[in-house]
């Protein structure tokens, strides 16, 4: 008698990687690999393989193509868009990266450093500090995530204003393609003009398009001197004018500047108040920025002074702190990069990341800000983020001692139509980091060229054309 297709697939997995690396919810708990980390959705997978290097990742895609089962990559599982989680049908394969995290090469002349996908960032930061350099990508979830996730979102974090976003730093791919093979195209070259940027494709396409087994980043010189400086600021526009100057007299010493808002600060300041949030009672919005410098301390925090001073004189800033050690500056990042947490802890709530042009996000955060609370009375806005690149997190959560779920179910749509349209007003983007996983994919054909939406669709259908890689994720 012949197996049901699954069951022949099932073993097929486990002749390529072993019994203990294919995991079913029979034998094993997989609540943490189909659980989203918003705890928004909880799918079910057929099962959970682990594969420990290419080869098995592109034998595992053969098995699955030829079985017609389509597969979910996932790394950390820290993506906020439900993208790196099965859906619930129980019909998915869904292949962690996360025993392919090893270094690979460091080539110090080259400045680059080469890794596996399922490398966590903060392993990968550490490696290349040991080196001698810095590896700039930073991001509250850097304990968890991992390169690989990071290429798939483009990840961007708090470092962007300087050293750019993920792509950015990225030069070369190892990736499997969905007939199984491999494309080995791990050069370390800054320039290659020999035909289209594949590179640049599979970055940023969640996993829609190919499997990433490894890259090559871009390694900096370690600055001789990173300061931190909290400043309140009395509007948005004070924080825009705050980010002119840091520009113009910090040049490419800016290496960080984010914004976030008083109702922000106070959830961190109500479910950490160990990490004791400076400044934020009197004043709407704080901004955090970060110096780096190359010659030294002392050079650092003289820019750093002036700055400020001529922000004080202009009325762009009402009072200030400039970190005096490591372990304070780690502290005021530590409080900005608690603020996601403080969010869930509060509740469930509605996540943006949208981007602005820089000079309209003033407008932007007065013009929503009296929409919304028109919308729903009471509602409270959560607004943070990277303002140096023109991304807001302009998240939104539920009134006071409101049911947070039945708040989602009544004016979640409602709420990101009035926000995305206020964006497409100004002239900005629905996603700036998160991507679209499976939470956007409807919202986007409403704020997407129609044109650069059908050249996505013919694309992902050349490269996929069973569509088996991440189904009803980014496009349709
Ligand atoms: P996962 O969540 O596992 O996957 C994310 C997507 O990538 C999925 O579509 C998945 O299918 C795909 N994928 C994963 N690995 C691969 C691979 N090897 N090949 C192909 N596709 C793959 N994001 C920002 O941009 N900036 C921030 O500042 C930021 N801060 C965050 C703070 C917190 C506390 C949290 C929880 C998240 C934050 N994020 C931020 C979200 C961010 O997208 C992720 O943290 C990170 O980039 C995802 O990495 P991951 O390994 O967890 O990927
Ligand atoms: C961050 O910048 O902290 C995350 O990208 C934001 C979020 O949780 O919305
Ligand atoms: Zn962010």
């Amino acid at each position: 008698m012949s197996q049901p297709p699954s069951l022949a697939l099932l073993n097929t997995l486990r002749q390529l990687l072993g019994d203990a690396h294919v995991l079913t919810s029979d034998q094993t708990d997989l609540s943490s690999y189909e659980q989203d980390w918003r705890k928004r959705i909880r799918g079910k997978a057929l099962a959970v393989v682990r594969p420990a290097n290419t080869q098995q990742v592109a034998n595992v895609i053969k098995a699955c193509a030829q079985a017609q089962v389509s597969i979910v990559p996932q790394g950390g599982n820290t993506g906020l868009v439900v993208g790196s989680i099965p859906d619930d049908s129980g019909a998915q394969v869904l292949l962690s990266l996360q025993r392919m995290h090893a270094v690979r090469a460091i080539d110090t002349d080259n400045l680059t450093i080469t890794v596996e996908a399922g490398c966590v960032l903060q392993h990968l930061q550490h490696a290349a500090e040991q080196a001698g350099f810095l590896f700039p990508l930073s991001l509250g979830a850097e304990g968890s995530c991992t390169i690989g996730g990071n290429l798939a979102t483009n990840a961007g974090g708090t470092q962007v204003v300087r050293y750019g976003n993920t792509r950015d730093l990225c030069l070369g791919l190892e990736v499997v393609t969905a007939n199984g093979e491999v494309w080995h195209g791990l050069s370390g070259l800054r320039k290659d003009n020999t035909g289209y940027d594949l590179r640049n494709l599979m970055i940023g396409s969640e996993g829609t398009l190919g499997i990433i087994t490894a890259a090559t980043l871009k390694l900096f010189p370690m600055p001789a001197a990173q300061l931190t400086a909290w400043a309140a600021v009395p509007s948005v526009e004070a924080a825009v004018q705050l980010l002119g100057l840091a520009h113009q007299h910090l040049g490419a010493g800016l290496t960080g500047f984010e914004m976030m808002g008083q109702f922000a600060l106070s959830l961190v300041d109500k479910h950490y108040p160990q990490l004791r949030v400076p400044l934020w009672q009197d004043t709407p919005y704080c901004v955090l920025l970060e110096n780096s410098d190359s010659e030294s301390e002392t050079h650092a925090r003289a820019r750093f002074e002036h700055v400020l001073e001529l922000a004080f004189n202009e009325g762009c800033v009402s009072d200030a702190i400039v970190a005096e050690n490591l372990g304070q500056a780690r502290n005021l990042w530590h409080i900005r990069e608690s603020i996601t947490l403080a969010q869930a802890d509060e509740g469930l709530n509605i996540k943006h990341d949208i981007s602005i042009p820089i000079s309209s996000i003033p407008d932007f955060v007065a013009q929503t800000d009296a929409r919304l609370k028109q919308q729903i009375p009471g509602v409270r806005l959560v607004n943070f983020g990277h303002l140096g690149d023109g991304n807001l997190h302009y998240n939104v959560q539920a009134p006071e001692g409101g049911d947070t779920a039945a708040f989602l179910r009544v004016h979640e749509v409602a709420v990101n139509t009035c926000v995305y349209q206020s964006v497409k007003q100004f002239g900005g983007s629905i996603s700036a980091e998160h991507g679209v996983g499976s939470m956007k994919v409807d919202s986007l054909p409403d704020y997407k060229d129609p044109v650069a939406l059908q050249m996505m669709q013919q694309i992902k259908r050349a490269l996929d054309p069973q569509g088996l890689f991440n189904p009803g994720r980014v496009v349709r």
